[in-house]
């Protein structure tokens, strides 16, 4: 007999929790607009970022540092708007948390009044007393280290972190301060698998998440343009592509633009009809 399927629910934090106890790796994508959140959240994918990483994806900025608030929230607007099932991560921009307790709360509870399941934002030791306010406050909120863009120049850049044995330390200095703060998750991004590995085991009760940190966490996490193709500027060592849409996009232009020049598109299937009736008092003949 065929087993019946459950009916679909939507991910919340009890769930995430439960996969990570029965060692289920969680799925984790960027988006950032409607129609791909539609296309994500049917596919089945347990979690989606609306990152600040948005600024460059989408609206072609350099770096992430100029995203607003404002553009942060409509874009996470958009994504909620298209999405049933999956859990929600807001992603607070720059200098919307740094600059008092007060305001890092008010910013993030915009995103969870919003629909929000969960807020992330940049930094570890150095910013475990913001978060600790914001958890106080109520907020689900998740951390992020190692590459954190936000901080890429002070960084040095878009560097690989946590290679020497004291960046590792200073790494896992970092998760237990987020972890004491009262984080439920963190990501960590782009570091080598042994200081995740190292992390991972240091806050054994946060779900740990990576991005270009390899397999030892509790999923991972890709930017999707990356991974569809879709953003020519560069593509990481750590991202595997499914699909080149920029190849598509480009053919499906082209062939566009020559079927207009052509004069082959559009054919009478591409256009309205009129009733013989009306086109007689128009004075149009189309035959019988
Ligand atoms: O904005 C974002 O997409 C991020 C990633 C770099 C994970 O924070």
């Amino acid at each position: 007999m065929a087993e019946e399927k459950k009916p679909r629910k939507k991910v919340t934090l009890g769930k995430l929790r439960a996969m990570k106890r029965k060692n289920e790796p969680i799925t984790w994508l960027t988006c950032y607009d409607f129609p791909m959140a539609q296309i994500m959240d049917a596919s089945g994918i347990d979690m989606m970022l609306v990152g600040d990483s948005g600024a460059m994806t989408v609206l072609g900025h350099p770096t992430t540092l100029p995203q607003t608030l404002d553009a942060q929230l409509m874009l996470t607007k958009a994504v909620l708007r298209g999405t049933k099932y999956a859990f929600v991560v807001g992603d607070m921009s720059y200098m919307t948390y740094e600059m008092s307790h007060e305001k890092a709360i008010e910013n993030a509870g915009k995103f969870i009044a919003m629909g929000c399941d969960g807020i992330k934002l940049e930094g570890g030791a150095r910013i475990a007393d913001t978060i600790e306010a914001m958890v106080k406050a109520g907020l689900p909120v998740m951390g992020h280290i190692g590459l954190t863009p936000q901080s890429a120049p002070a960084l040095g850049g878009y560097r690989v972190q946590g290679k020497t044995a004291a960046a590792a330390k200073a790494l896992v200095d970092d998760a237990i301060a987020l972890k004491e703060a009262g984080v439920w998750g963190m990501l960590v991004e782009c570091v080598p698998p042994e200081t995740m590995s190292l992390i991972h085991e240091a806050v054994p009760d946060v779900i740990c998440m990576s991005l270009g940190a390899g397999p030892d966490a509790d999923g991972q996490l890709v930017i999707v343009h990356d991974m569809i193709g879709y953003f020519a500027a560069f593509r990481p060592k750590f991202v595997r592509q499914y699909v080149d849409l920029t190849e598509i996009l480009d053919g499906a232009f082209k062939q566009y633009i020559e079927d207009v020049k052509s004069k082959d598109f559009p054919q009478p299937e591409h256009c309205y009809e009129v009733s013989k009736e009306e086109l007689d008092k128009l004075g149009i003949d189309v035959g019988d």
